[in-house]
């Protein structure tokens, strides 16, 4: 069972992920983050960004992959995951920029792109903390419900739900959110050492209801954190509040 951990707001739950990647870089400092994009996560960068400063952590070995990345989107987009994640990781802490690995989504490479980010992920020793959001169907990464328990990363589609919920990233029109991905598997974010996954407001609610207490399921993605050895849940009384 995953560990739970209410908290007043985003910025509480930013400090408790910040703490537990400062150890981890001071006891590994060539060690592997696992990267999500999304607003959920954005505290936590903060947090980490200022305790890295404040404590004059070595970040320059730290290594990083990104869970997932549009189809077809050119990686200079701003709404790019790659565009993201240089913008709200990588510049903010100061990590060294080839270091940190998004899966490719470009079209025509993308069928054998998700083998090749597995391989990659494997030679550089796996995740030591992954950190997730939640999507409001339950998705983490981009593994939309019905996705295989076992999946490793992969091309998939979007679901309407997702476009609809991403559609505020691309001036609130869905017909430019992409209507493809390349994801990490949910087989590739349980092998990370530590998942962390981060839940705010009432949008969230359901899902995490499902995610901790209900059944283990490809309908709740994200509930296959039952099943991982130190899973942490983080979450504010709303996003709490159908537990
Ligand atoms: C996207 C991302 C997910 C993220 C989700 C929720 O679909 N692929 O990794 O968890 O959005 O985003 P937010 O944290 O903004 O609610």
């Amino acid at each position: 069972m995953a560990e739970v951990i209410i908290v007043n707001n985003e910025e509480a739950a930013g400090r408790i992920y910040a703490q537990c990647v400062a150890d981890l870089i001071r006891s590994k400092p060539d060690c592997v983050l696992g990267l999500a994009t999304g607003s959920s996560p954005l505290a936590a960068y903060q947090a980490l960004a200022h305790k890295v400063k404040d404590d004059h952590l070595d970040v320059s070995h730290v290594r990083g992959f990104a869970l997932d990345e549009y189809a077809g989107l050119d990686p200079s987009h701003p709404q790019s995951y790659r565009s993201t994640i240089t913008r709200t990781v990588v510049e903010p802490l100061g990590l060294t920029p080839d270091l940190v690995h998004v899966p490719n989504g470009a079209l025509d490479t993308i069928r054998t792109a998700g083998h090749e980010y597995d391989r990659m992920i494997e030679a550089e020793g796996g995740v030591d903390v992954q950190i997730l959001g939640i999507g409001t169907d339950g998705h983490i990464g981009f593994n939309e419900p019905g996705s295989s328990l076992a999946s490793g990363t992969r091309i998939k589609t979007l679901t309407e739900q997702t476009r609809e919920d991403n559609a505020r990233f691309f001036d609130n029109d869905i017909d430019q959110v992409p209507t493809h991905c390349i994801t990490q598997g949910i087989g590739t974010i349980m092998k990370a050492r530590h998942l962390i996954l981060l839940a705010f407001g009432d949008s969230k609610a359901e899902a995490i209801a499902e995610t901790v207490e209900g059944g283990v399921s490809s309908f709740c993605p994200a509930s296959a954190l039952q099943l991982h050895p130190h899973a942490t849940v983080i979450i504010d009384e709303a996003a709490a509040s159908w537990l």
